[in-house]
């Protein structure tokens, strides 16, 4: 997302702590790097990703952009950052492609076997 965009999402949204991380750039990958990441990860197109502990759904969103017809569902246990993660759906047109859930990754409320992949971005 261009810079400009990034700050109008997050004007959109409100400031949140846990949007930080997005907003400072510790996530802004030189743009070199994303297909090497894609390429580790396996993550081709036509797959179903889940992507555990998501937060607002940087990584999640990473994906549906730059794969297509990809199915991301991010698993979240915080209120707050899942929510705003789906208000960064909504504002960034990507409902169809990615959905967070409310979950515990020790605990996930999905069927075994039911993704492709499954990432997890920093989850502490
Ligand atoms: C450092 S943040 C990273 C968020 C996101 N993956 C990213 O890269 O922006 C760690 C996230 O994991 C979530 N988390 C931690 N333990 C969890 C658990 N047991 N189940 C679900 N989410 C969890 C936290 O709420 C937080 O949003």
């Amino acid at each position: 997302m261009a810079k400009t965009e990034q700050e109008e999402s997050t004007k959109a949204i409100g400031y949140w702590e846990g949007e930080n991380l997005e907003r400072s750039k510790r996530y802004a990958y030189r743009p070199e790097f994303v297909p090497l990441l894609l390429d580790y990860l396996g993550a081709g197109p036509h797959k179903r990703i889940l992507d555990v502990g998501c937060g607002t759904g940087f990584l999640a969103r990473l994906l549906a952009t730059r794969l297509e017809e990809v199915q991301v569902v991010g698993v979240e246990g915080d209120d707050k950052l899942l929510n705003l993660g789906r208000q960064k759906l909504e504002i960034e047109g990507l409902t169809d492609q990615v959905e967070i859930r409310k979950g515990d990754a020790y605990a996930l409320p999905l069927p075994d076997k039911s993704f492709d992949l499954v990432t997890s971005h920093t989850l502490l």
